[in-house]
């Protein structure tokens, strides 16, 4: 069966290195603004077999995400195959429950139109709640975690490195970069001095004295998880911190907090374009587009 892979402008080079791992024709969408600044997109041959559609949704969450929308509906016209998206960076998931009443579930709405206008499968990275797939796709879709590539990044480049996440919830990630890279893993604590006020972070079991501690976590935004987190373990003796994520959406001055907080070096992955995207998530993509493939056929 063959199949056609679109560029969207926001693909961030990520089409042309799946579309070459794959062996298939890779197309660019047409695009422009409107006059009034309303959004245009077109398909501009039509697919051979299935499609796959390539976008990020950073930055410029609103514009991406209806391109993308506009780009299934259109492809949707020639229905003779499956539509499939790879969306590297899936924006608004972090919306996933309604935390106050009256509050959307932004991600079931992304998700949900997506599937309406005819997409018929989904490969995303590193979801912040991947059960949001299963919650809001009947589509079959996957949750990449690049974390063999993150490894493989610091292979060679740390001597007695300690992988942490930086809370609970990231733990899963934190193991599988450690994993790959032959490490021991764990992950912090928040305690608030109730006295002083002062917020304590360490390590819920392991010593971070004289190791190379890597910090590993879904988004970078504003910095501040991450810059506490490396102050804490650098105050307990860590012997440096290296600060990873996979999402670099690094808004309100994140790189400088990052540094100023005594990292070392900051790593991500390029699902969202940014002077530290240094690892490629395209041979993950490409894995998962397989299997996905595989899955729907
Ligand atoms: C939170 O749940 C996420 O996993 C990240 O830790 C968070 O989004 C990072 O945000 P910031 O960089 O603004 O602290």
């Amino acid at each position: 069966l063959g199949m056609t892979v679109y560029s969207l402008e926001a693909s961030n080079g990520i089409a042309a290195q799946v579309a070459r791992q794959l062996g298939d024709e890779l197309v660019f969408l047409e695009k422009k603004t409107f006059p009034d600044g309303e959004v245009y997109v077109r398909v501009p041959s039509k697919p051979k077999g299935i499609a796959i559609l390539v976008s990020t949704m950073y930055p410029n969450q609103e514009k991406r995400f209806l391109e993308l929308l506009f780009s299934v509906e259109a492809l949707s016209a020639y229905a003779e195959g499956s539509i499939i998206a790879v969306v590297p960076y899936l924006a608004f998931a972090r919306q996933d429950k309604r935390f106050l009443e009256g509050e959307p579930i932004s991600v079931k709405a992304v998700l949900k139109s997506l599937e309406a206008l005819g997409l018929s499968g989904l490969v995303t990275v590193d979801l912040h709640q991947p059960r949001v797939l299963g919650e809001y796709l009947s589509v079959p879709s996957i949750n990449v975690l690049p974390a063999e590539e993150i490894a493989g990044y610091f292979k060679g480049k740390v001597s007695n490195p300690l992988v942490l996440a930086p809370d609970i919830g990231a733990l899963e990630r934190a193991k599988r970069v450690a994993e790959h890279l032959g490490a021991e893993f764990d992950y912090l604590v928040k305690e608030r001095d109730r006295v002083t006020g002062e917020v304590k972070i360490y390590p819920k079991s392991l010593d971070v004295a004289g190791k190379d501690v890597i910090i590993v976590d879904d988004i970078i935004s504003t910095g501040g998880t991450m810059a506490l987190a490396a102050k804490n373990v650098l105050g307990s003796g860590a012997k440096s911190v290296k600060a990873v994520c996979t999402h670099a959406v690094m808004v309100q001055g994140a790189l400088d907090k990052l540094y100023y907080a005594g990292i070392e070096e900051v790593v991500a992955t390029d699902t969202v374009p940014s002077p530290v995207s240094k690892v490629s998530v395209a041979p993950s993509v490409a894995r998962g587009l397989r299997e996905l493939l595989e899955e729907m056929l």
